[in-house]
């Protein structure tokens, strides 16, 4: 490591030897003794025993990512590679797990880290990354025995792979790591192949991954009872109120949001994407809170729930309420091992196709209107997804394995129809323009049918209206 580049408008100029000198000398030795394995560990080996097997002979390499630049040298927080999480239970940046086939079958896991700073030059305290700017980074033993695998230096990663057996096939996930990424020859159809069995890995969550769904679940319906408490302070400022409500619960109890929370009211609520939420909230209108707390594992919620600003559903209100929270009941009830992935989706886009042929805003029969998706007009997205640690979760798996697989003991999905009337669609009658109603509920599949994680929360309109004159502020 050299000396760091000065600052341009630094008001520091150049450092004394003596300040280097002084600077390198009187630290103690921190090294902990104390780590045990995390909890995950023994699930994340099962979990690259199952991706092992899969590779026999080839050479794997996921990164973890790196920093990413928000402005001059202001970084975002880093997140990383939902699959090399999955794969090693670990968080930490410019990392990258690599299992390195052996002779006699199977792989040997290497997880490359960035060391600890030394003390021994002047990066460690002028580095604007390094660990007195950042925070402590483990040492690499200090990893190896919390993850449960070998750890080596990443800054010898490229020369590693350089020394390695030459004519071993590699795989890595890319665009992750451009650096890495360019130090090795792959082929970019398989790369992808990889990365979408990394997806399909990840589709059955194993007993400590529900466990985690659970935390993240029970945590977003707190904050969500926190956002109802908070209703008179939004009314009297905007949608941010609820917005940071439920964001001081998220950081509170987790790491932060799975997602930009959409704390959508009034028209907003018909707008899929809705996260500036600095729009007012209007007694009268319905508010469309969708949100989810990511656990400090990084395993995310995904729960929506829409509720009067007053506290009570008007007649049009209430009806739409009503047929999205019938189209979920119809959805839920397909939830059960064997059933078709396209179920559920199917039970809600029929219901709410035979209210809106019912309420003349499409041409009927409710069967060649579904046939021709009519509906769509009005239910404008998917009616769910898998969740875990990427909200859309294992988004890189194959058809086969996801949309047009079964539903096998272990997914976690969501179930989330909605009803949306844009505030310009002259084929509505007026009092329904600016109506938008979303119910989502988080699902694990069990052996027996499902469970409903997200249960917690009111769903009918009438145990809405409870719960908001119980818990409303
Ligand atoms: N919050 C994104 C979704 O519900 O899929
Ligand atoms: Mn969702
Ligand atoms: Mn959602």
């Amino acid at each position: 490591m050299g000396k760091a580049k000065a600052r341009k408008n630094g008001l520091y100029g150049d450092i004394s030897p003596e300040l280097s000198a002084l600077m390198r000398t009187g630290w103690a030795d921190t090294e902990r003794q104390d780590l045990e394995p995390a909890e995950q560990a023994p699930y994340a080996a099962a979990r690259r025993a199952a991706l092992s097997a899969l590779f026999p002979g080839e050479r794997l390499i996921i990164p973890s990512g790196n920093l990413k630049t928000r402005s001059n040298d202001d970084t975002y927080p880093f997140r990383p590679y939902s699959g090399y999480v999955h794969m090693t239970g670990d968080q930490a940046r410019d990392c990258a797990l690599v299992l390195e086939p052996r002779a006699e079958g199977g792989h040997d896991a290497y997880c490359y880290q960035l060391p600890r700073d030394g003390r021994d030059d002047d990066e460690f305290w002028l580095g604007y990354h390094a660990e007195l700017w950042m925070g402590r980074r483990r040492s690499l033993a200090e990893a190896a025995t919390v993850l449960g695998v070998a750890t080596r230096d990443v800054r010898k990663i490229t020369e590693d792979l350089a020394a390695a057996p030459a004519g071993v096939p590699t795989r890595i996930v890319r665009g992750i790591d451009p650096a890495l990424e360019a130090a090795v020859t792959t082929d970019e159809e398989l790369d992808e192949e990889f990365e979408g069995t990394l997806s399909e890995l990840r589709l059955v969550k194993d007993a400590w991954e529900i466990g985690e769904m659970r935390k993240a679940v029970d945590s977003t319906v707190r904050g969500f009872t926190d956002c109802v408490a908070e209703l008179s302070r939004a009314i009297a400022t905007s949608e941010r109120w609820i917005e940071g409500t439920f964001f001081r619960r998220a950081r509170l109890e987790g790491n932060a949001l799975g997602y930009g929370s959409i704390c959508a009211a009034g028209e907003h609520a018909t707008i899929m994407h809705w996260t500036t939420n600095d729009g007012p909230v209007r007694p009268g209108e319905l508010l469309l809170l969708d949100a989810g707390v990511e656990t400090t594992s990084l395993y995310t919620a995904d729960v929506t729930r829409t509720l009067p600003i007053n506290g009570t559903f008007n007649e049009v209100q209430r009806k739409v309420y009503d047929a999205v929270y019938e189209a979920q009941e119809a959805g839920i009830a397909t939830v059960k091992p064997g059933a078709s992935y396209r179920d559920f989706h199917e039970a809600c886009q029929r219901s709410m196709t035979e209210k809106l042929v019912e309420w003349g805003f499409i041409e009927g029969p409710a069967d060649r209107a579904y046939e021709l998706g009519l509906q769509r007009r009005f239910t404008l997205a998917g009616t769910g997804h898998m969740l875990g640690l990427d909200v859309h979760d294992c988004a890189d798996a194959r058809n086969s394995e996801y949309v047009d697989g079964p539903l096998v003991p272990g997914m976690v999905l969501t179930v989330e129809p909605g009803l949306y009337f844009q505030a310009d669609d002259l084929t509505v009658p007026e009092e329904w323009r600016g109506i938008g109603v979303r119910i989502e509920d988080d699902l694990v599949v069990t052996e027996s049918g499902h469970e409903n994680l997200s249960a917690g929360l009111p769903r009918t309109a009438d145990e809405v209206e409870a719960w908001m004159a119980e818990f409303g502020g």
